[in-house]
């Protein structure tokens, strides 16, 4: 591992000097935070060694590195999910160069689906907290004790004083978002009425394929962490609906607007 991130950041430093301190994981529907971006440079995953390639559509592959509102960023257009076959250590990968790079703090977004009754398709979610449901641990095998220690606190994996900055943020907007606990699941498999239940019962209010891995190497490399959900479907009782990927992708897009100003308000505030 330690071999492998030496040459993707050896790669990475011979192609920019910049050094971000903020690292951004677009998920669906952030897409548009990219025409915010002052780039410097955009390196598409397949040229840095030892990088998964991303399989599904709709997501595309480049670390971008530039700046938004005058902070120096480096954001992952396209992420790594578990269902598409990679380890959880290649999910995270990326997340392990951020830090090296120098990041201090990690903002995640993604798609997931509403349990909480109170939510609508399109509402933004701040993330409090998470439910890992993944079958195993980015952190499992040998701690690198250099990222972090063999058993690392997770009392507050998402930064309360960020989460506090985003509410001020959204009001100053006119912008309305709710907040709870996120379900990582494994996928691919949408859930079924009765996983759905079960998720609102252990005390989640939205599901989702991806985040907890990323949040988890993270929080172990004592980076703060900033979550939201695009609510793209409802998994609520008695109102569970047939969904697909086109649905949760366009949904995620008519948030998109409203969630990149969030971001873009964010920085001078981190
Ligand atoms: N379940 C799991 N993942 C998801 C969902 C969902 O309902 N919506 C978007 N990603």
């Amino acid at each position: 591992m330690q071999d492998r991130l030496k040459e993707a950041i050896q790669y990475i430093q011979g192609e920019t000097a910049l050094k971000p301190e903020i690292g951004i994981i677009l998920g669906s529907g952030l897409g548009g935070l990219v025409n915010e971006i002052k780039i410097k440079k955009s390196i598409p995953y397949n040229l840095i060694p030892s990088f998964p390639i991303s399989t599904v559509e709709g997501h595309h592959g480049n670390l971008i590195f530039g700046f938004i509102a005058g902070k120096a960023v480096v954001i992952m257009q396209g992420r790594f999910h578990y269902y598409e076959g990679y380890s959880m250590q290649q999910v995270t990968f990326p997340v392990r160069i951020m830090k090296e790079l120098g990041i201090h703090t990690l903002l995640i977004s993604n798609a997931a689906g509403g349990m909480n009754p109170a939510f609508s398709v399109g509402d933004i979610m701040l993330i409090t907290d998470h439910i890992s449901l993944f079958p195993e641990s980015p952190l499992r095998g040998p701690n690198e004790a250099s990222f972090g220690t063999r058993f690392p606190d997770m009392s507050s994996v998402y930064c309360k004083s960020i989460i506090a900055s985003a509410k001020e943020v959204a009001l100053a907007m006119h912008l309305s978002l709710q907040e709870g606990v996120y379900a990582g699941v494994q996928g691919p498999c949408f859930e079924t009425p009765a996983e759905y239940r079960y998720l609102r019962i252990i005390g989640a209010d939205a599901v989702g394929m991806s985040t907890v891995p990323e949040a988890i190497v993270a929080t172990h490399a004592g980076i703060k962490c900033f979550g939201v959900s695009v609510i793209t479907d409802l998994g609520i009782e008695g109102q569970v609906q047939t969904i697909s990927h086109a649905e949760v992708i366009k949904a995620a897009n008519e948030a998109g607007s409203r969630l990149t100003q969030l971001f873009v308000g964010l920085m001078s505030h981190i």
